[in-house]
C-alpha cells in the first residue's frame, strides 16, 4: 500500500516514530501536534505512542484525539496500550514491532527531545549513508539545560561506564532521541531492561555505522521524570548483561599452550596475593587488632591466605562462578588439601635431597619449592576445577 502511494520514491522513506507516555497527559497531544509542523513534507511518516496504563489518563486523552484527527497532511497515528508499566525499553520494542516504516525514530513525548531536530537527523542519514543517526548532547554543539548537578553528573557517570567499560564508541549511547534503518535489529535478542535500548543495539550490533548530530536537551516543564533508583539498578543489570554479551563474542584463545601459561601466571599471582594477605592477617593478629600468640596468629594468617587464595583462584583464574554450596565447599576441600599435601612434599623433598643425594640446601629449596608449586596447578586445575591439564 505504502508503496502504491509512491513513499518509498526518489529520497523519501516511510518513517515510523515511536513515543513511549507514562503519565504525559499534558505533554502527548502538544508533541504530537509539534512533531506534525516539523516533519518534512517529503516523507511518509507515521506516530507510534506506547502507553502503559498510564493513571493520568495519557492512553484515552490520545484516543479521543484520535476520533477526530488520524491524520496530519503525510502523517498517521496510532496508540499501543499496554497493561501496565513495563519499561521504556520494552515500550519501545513494541512500538518497533507494529511499525510500518522501514526507518525509526525513537524520542520522549516531554519536549525533551525537540521535534525540529528530526528532519536533521532524517537528512544526516541520507548524507552520512550510514544506519544509525543519535541525537547527541555529549559532541561540540551539544547541550543539556536544566537538568541539577546531581542528574547532570549520573548521566556522565553512566556514559562512561558504558564509553569505557562497553567499548562503546558513541559518544552519548545514554541518549533516547536517535533514528535508525529498522533492518538493523535483525538477529539482536533483546534483553531490553530498563531505559537502555540504545545502548543495547550498539553493543550488540557494533558493526553498524554511527554519525551523531548535536542538540540541546531540554528537562521537561510539565510532569516529572519517571528515572527513578530502579533504573540506575536496571542500569547496572544490563551492562552487567552486555559486558558478557561481550565476552562471550570475543574469539576464544585456541592454542592449548597460550591458554596453559596464562591460567598459569594468574595462578602464580594469586599465591603471591596470598603472601601478602599470609603477611599481614598474621601481624594483625599478633599485635594489630588482637594479642594473639604468634604462632595461632600465623595459622589464621595461612587460613586467611588460603581462602582468598582459593576464592581468587575460583572466579578469576579458573573464571568459575558457580557458587552453589555443595560444588564450592567441595573445591574449597580439595584447595586445603593440595595446598597442605604440597607443603609436605617440599619438606619431604627437601630432606631427601639434602639427606640422601647431598645436595646443597639452596639448590634443594628451589627444587622442591617449583615441584610444589607446580604440582599444585596441575593438580587444582585437574581436580579442583575439572579442566584439562594442557589447554
Ligand atoms: N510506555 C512507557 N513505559 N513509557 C515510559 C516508561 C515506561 O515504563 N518510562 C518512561 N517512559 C516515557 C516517558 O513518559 C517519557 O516520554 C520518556 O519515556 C522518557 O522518560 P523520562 O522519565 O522523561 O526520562 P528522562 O527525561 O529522565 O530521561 C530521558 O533522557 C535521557 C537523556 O537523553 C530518557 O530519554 C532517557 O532514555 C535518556 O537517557
Ligand atoms: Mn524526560
Amino acid at each position: 500500500m505504502a508503496e502504491a502511494e509512491g513513499v518509498n520514491q526518489g529520497n523519501s522513506a516511510q518513517v515510523s516514530i515511536i513515543i513511549p507516555t507514562y503519565n504525559e497527559s499534558r505533554n502527548i497531544i502538544g508533541i504530537l501536534k509539534s512533531i506534525g509542523e516539523n516533519l518534512p513534507k517529503n516523507i511518509t511518516a507515521e506516530a507510534i505512542v506506547v502507553d502503559d496504563n498510564s493513571p493520568d489518563l495519557t492512553g484515552k486523552i490520545v484516543e479521543d484525539y484520535l476520533k477526530n484527527v488520524k491524520k496530519i497532511a503525510g502523517y498517521t497515528m496510532d496508540i499501543i496500550h499496554r497493561t501496565s508499566k513495563n519499561g521504556l525499553s520494552s515500550a519501545i520494542l513494541s512500538g518497533i514491532q507494529r511499525a510500518k516504516g522501514d526507518l525509526i525514530v525513537v524520542m520522549d513525548s516531554d519536549f525533551s527531545h525537540p521535534p525540529h531536530v528530526i528532519p536533521k537527523m532524517l537528512e544526516s542519514l541520507k548524507k552520512y549513508q550510514c544506519d544509525m543517526v543519535v541525537a547527541s548532547r555529549y559532541i561540540n554543539g551539544g547541550k543539556i539545560n536544566g537538568w541539577t548537578l546531581k542528574r547532570k553528573f549520573m548521566s556522565k557517570i553512566a556514559t562512561l561506564i558504558a564509553t569505557k567499560g562497553l567499548g562503546v564508541k558513541t559518544k552519548d549511547p545514554m541518549s533516547g532521541f536517535f533514528v535508525f534503518k529498522k533492518n538493523i535489529l535483525k538477529g539482536i535478542n533483546f534483553d531490553a531492561i530498563g531505559y537502555k535500548i540504545l545502548l543495547e543495539i550498539l553493543v550488540k550490533k557494533s558493526g553498524i555505522a554511527v554519525k551523531e548530530i548535536p542538540y540541546t536537551f531540554e528537562n521537561r516543564n510539565i510532569g516529572s521524570s519517571k528515572l527513578d533508583s530502579s533504573t540506575v539498578t536496571d542500569y547496572f543489570k544490563s551492562v552487567w548483561k552486555l559486558y558478557k554479551f561481550g565476552k562471550s563474542k570475543e574469539p576464544e584463545e585456541r592454542r592449548n599452550s597460550v591458554r596453559f601459561i596464562s591460567k598459569a601466571s594468574r595462578f602464580y599471582t594469586v599465591g603471591l596475593s596470598g603472601f601478602g594477605v599470609n603477611y599481614l592477617i598474621s601481624l594483625l593478629f599478633a599485635g594489630g587488632i588482637s594479642d594473639l600468640w604468634y604462632l595461632h596468629a600465623n595459622l589464621i594468617g595461612i587460613g586467611a591466605s588460603i581462602t582468598t587464595n582459593f576464592l581468587l583462584n575460583k572466579t578469576w583464574t579458573f573464571g568459575d562462578r558457580d557458587f552453589s554450596k555443595k560444588r564450592t565447599l567441595k573445591q574449597y576441600g580439595k584447595f586445603v588439601t593440595f595446598s597442605s599435601l604440597g607443603a609436605l612434599v617440599q619438606l619431604g623433598m627437601v630432606f631427601y635431597l639434602v639427606d640422601s643425594q647431598n645436595l646443597s640446601y639452596p639448590i634443594s629449596l628451589v627444587l622442591a619449592v617449583l615441584t610444589a608449586a607446580f604440582g599444585n596447578y596441575v593438580f587444582n586445575k585437574k581436580y579442583t576445577f575439572k579442566e584439562k591439564v594442557w589447554g
